[in-house]
């Protein structure tokens, strides 16, 4: 296993390229999966969760060849309809083809996604909203057991809560039903809205793209023919770096992003005293005179998003003052709070209501441990401005989400490097 050594207190300086978003990457490449031709993906993040969705779509029968960061993938080819608890377990998001293969094969088995570090993560308003539809489901051993052999019907679904994995399923399931299915309450995500939008290129009639209220007139089992596509920029690794020379205090650019997906990040960084500016596909952010406090509840998007909480978490101990983050979301998503308290960080929490006392808090490095891959980079965060050494061990969590991490930290002037645990 890896660990990284991150030697702290350097002012980082000069631009990092965002890559790829993970989070819309997944769902479209589950979506080849409805697609009546072979498609050139390119901007794919070369992260771990990529990799392992393609070895799932390669053992359901997808070909696929990778050169650079552009895919061809041909998932024409799919014939099984098994997706095996051994690779589920290492990605829930594997979840992800179970409305495709459904409405393409009338059947499928996809292993229970188990929980993670930030929560129990269940996928009941999937699984309802497919039997909404027709769909006959069923957990046996560990698996969820679908049926729809006459295919899946268009219906009327009002997800209980906002899910984005959720929406983005039965958006997929609805693309190849018979019918008109109405999604209300929708997630709006930039991430769902690449996928309806590569949908409707496909062909789909696809209303209401971006709001909470989506209608999808199905193809009745037509595959369809996919356009060749670019995956739209990472805001959560886009905001990560933001937060890396904000936390440091340094002139940082972030290029290659979509500043319209951040709007909730940059406007909480202006509140804290740094300034942002903005180009059509770049930011630059300045450094604070002080560092203010914040506060933070964490919603669903165009809200504050609760993948950039922990890296916030990070930043608001070197506010001047008393700092509120609410995590509304996960009922488990603080576990980066015992790691910040072993760095010098003083905060308490209460229920889903993390206190920071920032003074500027001077943290200083310790042997700290990744536990969720947003938890991880807030690590990494502190680490670049706490005194001394740090080390992150357990980084494969890093190595989820985040593209060459320490390669991009390092071009911006950190001290940061990846060894191997003796
Ligand atoms: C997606 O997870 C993201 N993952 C998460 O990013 C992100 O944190 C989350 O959305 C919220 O924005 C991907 O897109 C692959 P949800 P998802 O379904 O879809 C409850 C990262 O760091 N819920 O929107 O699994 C759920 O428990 C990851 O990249 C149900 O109760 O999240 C949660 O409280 C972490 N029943 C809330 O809804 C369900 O059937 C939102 O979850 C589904 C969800």
């Amino acid at each position: 296993m890896d660990y990284l050594k991150v030697i702290g207190k350097k002012k980082l300086n000069g631009s990092v390229k965002i890559s790829g978003a993970k989070n819309a990457a997944l769902p479209l490449l589950a979506s080849t999966i409805l697609s009546s031709n072979s498609i050139k993906i390119s901007n794919l993040p070369d992260v771990v969760d990529i990799n392992t969705l393609l070895k799932l779509l390669e053992m359901l029968g997808s070909t696929y060849n990778k050169n650079n960061n552009i895919l061809t993938i041909d998932s024409t080819t799919v014939d099984q309809t098994k997706a095996t608890y051994d690779i589920v377990k290492t990605m829930r998001a594997s979840i992800l083809v179970l409305g495709p293969l459904l409405t393409r094969f009338g059947h499928c088995e996809v292993s229970l996604p188990g929980g993670c570090a930030i929560g129990q993560r269940p996928v009941d308003l999937h699984l309802k909203a497919l039997e909404q539809m027709g769909a006959t489901i069923e957990i046996k051993n560990g698996y969820i057991e679908a049926k729809a052999p006459q295919g899946l019907q268009g219906a009327t679904i009002v997800f209980d809560k906002i899910t984005v994995t959720g929406t983005e399923n039965i958006v997929m399931a609805a693309a190849l039903a018979s019918g008109v299915t109405t999604i209300v309450n929708a997630a709006r995500e930039p991430e769902v809205v690449q996928l309806c939008e590569v949908l409707q290129d496909a062909g789909l009639q696809i209303d209401g793209i971006g709001s909470n209220t989506l209608k999808i007139v199905g193809s009745n089992k037509k595959l369809l023919p996919f356009k060749d596509f670019k995956i739209i920029p990472d805001r959560i690794e886009a905001g990560t770096y933001l937060c890396a020379g904000a936390i440091t205090n340094s002139i940082l650019k972030v290029e290659n992003v979509e500043p319209a997906h951040l709007e909730a990040v940059l406007s909480k960084l202006e509140e804290m005293g740094f300034s942002v500016l903005i180009e059509e596909n770049n930011i630059t952010l300045l450094p604070a005179n002080k560092v203010k406090t914040v506060n933070i509840v964490t919603t669903e998007y165009p809200g504050f998003p609760t993948d950039m909480q922990a890296q916030f978490m990070a930043l608001s101990t070197m506010a001047d003052g008393v700092s509120i983050i609410d995590e509304k979301l996960f009922e488990n998503r603080f576990m980066h709070v015992s790691e910040l308290i072993r760095m010098g960080a003083d905060i308490t929490l209460n229920g889903t209501v993390a206190t920071i006392k920032g003074t500027p808090k001077e943290l200083y490095g310790a042997d700290v441990m990744a536990t969720d891959l947003r938890a991880s980079s807030a690590l990494v965060l502190a680490a670049l401005v706490a005194n001394g050494e740090t080390n992150i061990h357990r980084i494969y969590h890093l190595d989820r989400g985040y593209d060459k991490l320490e390669e991009k930290l390092t071009n911006l002037g950190a001290n940061i490097t990846r060894d191997k645990e003796k």
